[in-house]
């Protein structure tokens, strides 16, 4: 059962600094936790600086809100996490919704708790490479824990 390929699949998840503003901090961890991905490493209210978000959001360095976004991620705390689980990547950016909230569904994390692109709360992972890119640039391989959940057995089949 534990060897199941994929069960070990991992996504960056960060709830931004507006998120940790307005107090959603529980709420987010509350959802990935019940819905049965597992929290394998977490650093809380971290100042992130901007010199990671440039290399965070590398890739849309060319866009005309790139500067905008490195100061709105570091304008206050955020809290970085790695959550593991089946096809957590694909699933995570379910449960998170649409990069701009409006086009989100109400049931997601964007759909239910913000309201503008540039105030969406979270950050997940698009895919499984850039999950290990991320995941290496916010974490050393020591912060992940790898530990038994005893809950597992009654998540996957
Ligand atoms: O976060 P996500 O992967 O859904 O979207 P992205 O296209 O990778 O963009 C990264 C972040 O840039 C978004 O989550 C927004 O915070 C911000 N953004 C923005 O401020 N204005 C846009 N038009 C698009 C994105
Ligand atoms: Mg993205």
């Amino acid at each position: 059962m534990f060897s199941r390929s994929g069960v070990s699949e991992r996504t960056f998840i960060a709830i931004k600094p507006d998120g940790v503003q307005r107090h959603l901090v529980g709420e987010i961890v509350r959802r990935f936790e019940r819905k049965g991905f597992k929290l394998v490493g977490a650093v809380c209210c971290v100042q992130a600086s901007e010199e990671l978000l440039k290399e965070h959001y590398i890739d849309l360095r060319d866009r005309p809100f790139y500067g905008r976004l490195v100061k709105y991620m570091s304008s206050g705390p955020v809290v970085a996490m790695v959550w593991q689980g089946l096809d957590v990547v694909r699933m995570a950016r379910t449960m998170i919704g649409e990069t701009n909230p409006a086009e989100s569904k109400p049931g997601t994390i964007r759909g239910d708790f913000c309201i503008e692109v540039g105030k969406n709360v979270i950050h997940g992972s698009d895919s499984v490479e850039s999950a290990q890119k991320e995941i290496s640039l916010w974490f050393h391989p020591e912060e992940l824990m790898c530990w038994e959940d005893a809950a597992e057995r009654w998540i996957y089949e």
